[in-house]
């Protein structure tokens, strides 16, 4: 693991859904502290221990969304598109100063399958960068498959993850959080303004998945 986040705390707002969650037993395997956010602290208590169970790790804890964003150095934002903004609204001043990696997908299901949601700033990452005005946002880890990450008989994810942000050092933090998943890879994806189509891809990342049975992800070649 790289020294400039081997002593973060990385707090995982709705860490006790599969994203989340699989996102914080694999940086807690890597030996990052970490701390699962919740809206009901008891349910994030109780997906801590979990994870303790599952990998033995005791390094992961759980809190309230608001107290998890306040101890945390770094914040993973893991919830659905509906309930995003009203959540960062809540988190408000707790957030200044520090890197918020945003991983939502704003996408919509209907009998054809997946599609993208318009968003009317632009992208969910945008939406929490005009909510968090304080912070330093940055979007990542959409492409990565939940089921993959909980998955014990998984020791690597083969995956680049794209991440985009305004601000060099926060993608670079963001990035080295990525390398400490075995097999994944972080990769400058570009300035926040373009977060849209990243997220718009998991759509046709769902729809490979659904037709070839797999768990899809994205390599960048050249590199
Ligand atoms: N699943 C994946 O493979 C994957 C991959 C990449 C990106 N993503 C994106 O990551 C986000 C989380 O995905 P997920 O599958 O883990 O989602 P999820 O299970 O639907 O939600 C994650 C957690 O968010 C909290 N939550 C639910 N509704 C909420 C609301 N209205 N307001 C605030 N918190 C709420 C819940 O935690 P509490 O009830 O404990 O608060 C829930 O456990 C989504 O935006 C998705 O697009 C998912």
């Amino acid at each position: 693991m790289s020294d400039e986040i081997r002593d973060l705390t990385i707090g995982i707002l709705g860490g006790t859904g599969p994203l989340g969650r699989g996102l914080a037993i694999r940086w807690a395997r890597a030996g990052l502290r970490v701390i699962v956010g919740s809206r009901d602290a008891d349910r994030a208590a109780k997906t801590a221990n979990e994870i303790f169970e599952q990998s033995g790790v005791d390094h992961v804890s759980g809190l309230g969304n608001l107290d998890c964003t306040s101890v945390a150095d770094v914040v993973v934002v893991a919830v659905p598109y509906d309930g995003h903004k009203a959540l960062l609204e809540t988190i408000g001043g707790a957030v200044d100063g520090k890197i918020v990696v945003d991983a939502v997908n704003p996408l919509g299901f209907d009998k054809r399958g997946p599609y993208r949601i318009d968003v009317p700033e632009g992208s969910a990452a945008e939406e929490a960068e005009q909510a968090l005005p304080g912070a330093r946002v940055t979007a990542a880890f959409h492409h990565v498959s939940a089921v993959l990450l909980n998955d014990p008989d998984q020791p690597e994810i083969p995956l680049d993850v794209l991440v985009l942000g305004d601000d060099r050092e926060a993608t670079d933090v963001v990035r080295a959080l990525a390398d400490a998943i075995p097999g994944m890879r972080g990769v400058y994806g570009g300035r926040l303004r373009n977060a849209g189509q990243v997220e718009a891809l998991t759509a046709n990342l769902i729809a490979i998945n659904r037709r070839y049975k797999t768990h899809a992800g994205v390599r960048v070649t050249g590199l």
